[in-house]
This record gives C-alpha cells, structure tokens and sequence, in this order.
C-alpha cells in the first residue's frame, strides 16, 4: 500500500535522507501491525565508524541500556565494538551470542550481587566504583580485578543529567582509589558521565580538568593509572542541530593528548549515539478529542510503553501520515494509549491532521525508548525491526 506522508524539510535534518526514505520503502511494503521501532542497521555502522576514530588509543564500548535488542547487539558485535553493562540480564544477553568477556566492561557504580557473582564467573574485569561499600563488594566476588572510580562531573546542558546519583569529588576519589588498592582490587582509572544528550561541549572540558587533578593526586599518592574512561553523553538530533561527534572527539583528544600521559588508554562508552538516530517508532492513531480548547491525538505508544524519555524532557519530531486536504497545521496535545492520565507525550505541537488508524512516525527514537518500555494496562511492549 503506498502511503502519503507530510514530509518537510527539516525532517530529513533531524535523520539522514538514507535512514528515512528506507523506512518509508518498508512501510509501503510490509504489513504494518504498529506499533514497532524500525532500526536502520546502515546508520548504525555509519555512527560506530565514527564514535572514537579520533581520539587516539580508544576503545569503544557500546551502551546496551541504550536499546539491548539481540539484532542491535549481533550487529554491533559484528562490527567490533565492546560492551558496556550493568545488570545480569545484560550479560545474559551477550553470553548468548559469546561475546568475550575481554570486551566487556561494567560502569554501574553500584551492582547487584547477582550481576557481581555472574561477572566473576563470566570473567569480565573491569568495574566502576564510588563508594568504599561497592570495593569491598567487588573485593569479595572479584579479587584483583580492575576498578576505576567515578568523579562526579558538571551535566548542565545535558538533556538527561546523571550527575546527582553517582560520582564522588576529588579528595573521595583519591581515598578510594588508595581503598581499592589496600582491598586487593587494581585501581586503573577514573571514569565520568558528562550527562546523555550533552549539548554543551564545556561538559568535556570540565571533566577533564577535574580528572586530571585527580591524576595528579593519584600520582603524588605512588597510584600509577592508565585507564580514562570518558562515558557517553554524545547527542543526537531530536528537534534541532547539535555538536557533532567528530567535534567533540576532535576537541577531547586535544585536551588528552595536553594534559594525559602519551600511553593512556581511552575507554568510551556510547548509547545514544549509536541506535538513537537510527530509530523511527512507528505508531498508529488511535483516537482524538477536543477537550478544554485542546486538540486530542491519541497513538498507541506512550509514556509506559516506549515514550518515556518524553517526560524527563526529551522532545522529538513527527510525521503524520495525511491526505492532502488534511494539511492545515493544527495544534495538538499527543497521548499514548493507557488510562493514565500520566500518559501525556507533548503539548502544543503543530501537526497536519491525521486519520484515525492514520500513522504516525517518530524520529530519533532508537534509544532509550524500548528499553524502558513496560506492559503496563495490557499494552505490549513494542518489537524492533531492523531494516
Ligand atoms: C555509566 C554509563 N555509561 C554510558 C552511558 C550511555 O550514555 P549515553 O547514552 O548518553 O551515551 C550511560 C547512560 O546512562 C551510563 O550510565
């Protein structure tokens, strides 16, 4: 069935040309029991060719809380990249398809004894800590493995901060890395989250003053480290144009290659960036309502089932599919499909009408999305097609 969208202009600046005009082709093609998330695996290998080619000595470690679909992780396995984990579900899920356990690493400041006794039989070695509790945890499952200690960090401008959760400042940072020692565990580095879909390049900068004070101090105190493990946070385009990663890479490595000793090893670990932009949600209109001079558009993925991000601040870009006539732009507030009055996605954005059973596509939804989703009031959780 060919379908007719309202496509403008600055949709194919939030995602790729390439990336849309495939989803549009599966959609003419195939059957379309919405709602489902359409990855374009070709935007993902563009996006894992990019992430760390210019930061020298780096590493890269993909996310999988970002989206843990076993197409995403067979892909990305493929091509090469690490992983980075937080929970045994996650290790479950690479065990599976035998990831090695030397591509393997675990950011998750505070783990569950379950994923610590799991990670110790799987033999991944490389943890984040920041708290005395967390090495004598690790001290007990995992002797002499490697630890580096998360510093707190500035997130403002970040879109989705971490900062408050975990993270120590400088002078906790130095004690625990002397703790980790004293416990048998092998203090190789310091890690940070400069805050997903960090817009503002600062963050970088800040954080790697921060880290290399605490360099300093870890080298004063005859603590030799080797390992910066600078996080994720890289963005992508949701509504507007942000920072690209090779700038931000460009501008990083400028910054190691100053402060850092020549023959430290650099570990990053990307969500966002590798599945976000390669993801269009595909949904369905199901309903619509004028209530209190409000125009009603109810789709079948919200807040519980998908669109979870929409409530802590991230906003996306649609596209309505509509008949010509239809194309007056109207205000609209759009609802996900469950009885909770919670299940609001966005207010007041401008769309062309659709038709009831109409669909509606959302851009830049690859991440963060189906990883969150619930079966919350009997709404299933929505599958993932790679294309
Ligand atoms: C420890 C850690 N590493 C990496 C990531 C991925 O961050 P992003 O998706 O912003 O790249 C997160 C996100 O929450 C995280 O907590």
């Amino acid at each position: 069935m060919l379908r007719t969208f309202k496509i403008e202009k600055y949709h194919t600046e939030i995602v790729s040309k390439a990336t849309l005009f495939k989803a549009l082709k599966y959609l003419d093609k195939k059957e379309t029991d919405t709602p489902f998330l359409l990855i374009d695996s070709e935007k993902i290998r563009e996006k894992v060719s990019v992430i760390g080619r210019n930061i020298k000595n780096s590493k890269v470690f993909y996310a999988v809380k970002a989206n843990p679909d076993i197409g995403i992780i067979r892909f990305v396995n493929k091509l090469g990249m690490g992983f980075e984990i937080a929970s045994e579900g996650e290790l479950s899920l690479l065990s599976s398809i035998g990831v090695k356990p030397a591509r393997i690493i675990s950011s998750n400041p505070v783990k569950s004894f379950k994923f610590l006794r799991m990670a110790a039989s799987y033999g991944v070695n490389y943890f984040a800590y920041d708290s005395r509790d967390e090495v004598d945890k690790i001290a007990d499952f995992i002797p002499g493995c490697n630890v580096y200690v998360r510093l707190s960090v500035p997130n403002e401008g970040s879109e989705w901060p971490l900062s408050k959760k975990f993270g120590v400042e400088l002078d906790e940072a130095a004690a625990l890395l002397s703790y980790a020692g004293e416990k048998g565990l092998n203090p190789v580095g310091i890690t940070f989250h400069v805050g997903s879909q960090c817009t503002n390049i600062y963050n970088w900068n800040s954080a790697l003053d921060k880290a290399k004070a605490l360099w300093d101090i870890a080298d004063r105190k005859g603590i030799r480290l080797n390992l910066l493990n600078i996080g994720g946070g890289y963005p992508i385009k949701y509504t507007k144009n942000v920072i690209e990663v090779d700038d931000i890479d460009r501008n990083v490595n400028n910054l190691i290659q100053e402060k850092f000793p020549q023959d430290i090893k650099i570990f990053i670990e990307p969500g966002r960036a590798v599945v976000g932009d390669a993801g269009i949600f595909v949904t369905s209109v199901i309903g619509k309502a004028e209530r209190a001079d409000e125009n009603w558009l109810y789709i079948d993925v919200g807040v519980f089932n998908g669109l979870m991000e929409s409530i802590g601040g991230i906003k996306y870009s649609y596209i309505v599919e509509t008949e010509r006539e239809k194309r007056v732009k109207k205000k609209w507030t759009l609802a996900g499909p469950s009885c909770d009055s919670f299940d609001v996605i966005e207010k007041g954005i401008a769309l062309s009408e659709p038709a009831i059973q109409g669909l509606l596509l959302i851009l830049s939804s690859g991440a963060y999305t189906i990883s969150y989703a619930s079966e919350f009031n009997g709404f299933s959780i929505p599958k993932t097609v790679l294309i």
